[in-house]
C-alpha cells in the first residue's frame, strides 16, 4: 500500500536530509587533468575550442601541475605536441621526446602526483592516424612494436601509469611484455579498453593537430552502436593484463560504463571527452544553461554508471567546487 504511507518527498525536504540519503559522492579523489604539452619556453597558449585550456611549454607544465595538485587532484594525463611530425611518429618513442622530458620535469617537482601518459601515435605521425601505414591501412603488428617502445621510454622517465588509446590488437600484451623485459613490471597499463569513434574528439584533434589527414578511424576504433562488442573489448584488454579499462567517450556511452562495471572488478576509467567539456563551455557562455550545475551534475552522472576515475578537462574547476 503505497501513498499516503509512502511520500518520497519527506527525505528531499532539506539539503542536510538530502545530504545523509546521496547515494554517489563524487570526489577529488576520482578525477584526473588531461594535459597538452608543447616545445618551448613560456608558452601557455589557449585552444580556442576549449575556453579555459592550454597547450604548455614544460616549464609552464610543472606549474600547472604543482596547482593541480594543490587543488588535492591527484592524476595528470599528458599529451604531447611533438616539434616534428613524420610517418613513423618517431618523436613519440624518443627518450627525450617531448612527454619524455615532461614527465621527467613533473616528476622531479612533484614526486606525488600521478603522471598518466598517453600511449598513441596520432600526435606524431604526418598522417595523423594511430599507426604507421601499409597503403591506406594502418598495421597493426607494426604499430605495436613501436607502442611498446613508446610505452618503455615513458616508464624510464618516470610515468606511473602508461594508457595505450590506439585500440590496435594485441597493444596491451605488446606493451605489458616490454615493459615487464624492461624492468617496469610495477607499472600500470590503463588502456582505453572500449574507445569508440566519435565526433566528440573533435576539439580534441585541434587541440594536438592530430586529425587523419585521409580518411578516418572507423578501422580501429569502435561502432558506436556495439555494446556487447566494448565487453570483449574489455574482456580482452584485462585478459591482456591491463590493471584499469577506459570507457570512452563518457556522456553518450553511460550504458557501456555501466555494463563494465557490473561485469568487471578491474576499475573502471570513463573519459570525459573534449566535444562534451566544449558543449557545455559553449552552451553557458551563451546564458543557455548554468555551466557549473551541468558539470557537477555530468561528472557524478558518469561517477553514478560506475566510474571511479574520470578523465575531464573541468578536473580543476570541479576540484575547486568540491572543496579542493
Ligand atoms: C589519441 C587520443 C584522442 C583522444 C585521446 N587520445 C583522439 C582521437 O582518438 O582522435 C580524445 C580525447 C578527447 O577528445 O578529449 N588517440
Ligand atoms: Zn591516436
Amino acid at each position: 500500500m503505497p501513498f499516503p504511507i509512502h511520500r518520497m518527498r519527506r527525505l528531499r525536504r532539506t539539503e542536510t536530509l538530502r545530504r545523509m540519503v546521496r547515494e554517489t559522492r563524487l570526489s577529488v579523489d576520482n578525477l584526473v587533468m588531461p594535459l597538452f604539452v608543447c616545445p618551448g619556453e613560456g608558452v601557455t597558449q589557449p585552444i580556442s575550442s576549449m575556453p579555459g585550456n592550454f597547450r604548455f611549454s614544460i616549464d609552464r607544465l610543472v606549474e600547472e601541475c604543482r596547482e593541480i595538485a594543490g587543488l588535492g587532484i591527484p592524476a595528470v594525463i599528458l599529451f604531447g605536441i611533438p616539434e616534428h611530425k613524420n610517418p613513423h611518429g618517431e618523436e613519440g618513442y624518443e627518450e627525450d621526446g617531448i612527454v619524455q622530458l615532461a614527465v621527467r620535469a613533473v616528476k622531479e617537482t612533484l614526486p606525488d602526483l600521478v603522471v598518466i601518459t598517453d600511449v598513441c601515435l596520432c600526435e606524431y605521425t604526418d598522417h595523423g592516424h594511430c599507426g604507421v601505414l601499409r597503403g591506406e591501412d594502418v598495421a597493426n603488428d607494426l604499430t605495436i612494436e613501436l607502442l611498446g617502445r613508446m610505452a618503455l621510454t615513458h616508464a624510464h622517465a618516470g610515468a606511473d601509469i602508461v594508457a595505450p588509446s590506439d585500440m590496435m590488437d594485441g597493444r596491451v600484451a605488446r606493451i605489458r611484455q616490454a615493459l615487464d623485459e624492461g624492468g617496469y613490471d610495477q607499472v600500470p597499463i590503463m588502456s582505453y579498453a572500449a574507445k569508440f569513434a566519435s565526433a566528440y574528439y573533435g576539439p580534441f584533434r585541434e587541440a594536438a593537430d592530430s586529425a587523419p589527414s585521409f580518411g578516418d578511424r572507423r578501422s580501429y576504433q569502435m561502432d558506436p552502436p556495439n555494446a556487447d562488442e566494448a565487453m570483449r573489448e574489455i574482456a580482452l584488454d584485462i585478459d591482456e593484463g591491463a590493471d584499469i579499462v577506459m570507457v570512452k567517450p563518457a556522456l553518450a556511452y553511460l550504458d557501456i560504463i555501466h555494463r563494465a562495471a557490473s561485469s568487471f572488478a578491474t576499475p573502471i576509467a570513463a573519459y570525459n571527452v573534449s566535444g562534451e567539456y566544449s558543449m557545455v563551455k559553449a552552451a553557458a557562455e551563451k546564458g543557455w544553461i548554468d555551466g557549473e550545475r551541468v558539470m557537477m551534475e555530468t561528472l557524478t552522472a558518469i561517477r553514478r554508471a560506475g566510474a571511479e576515475i574520470i578523465l575531464t578537462y573541468h578536473a580543476k574547476e570541479a576540484a575547486r567546487l568540491l572543496g579542493g
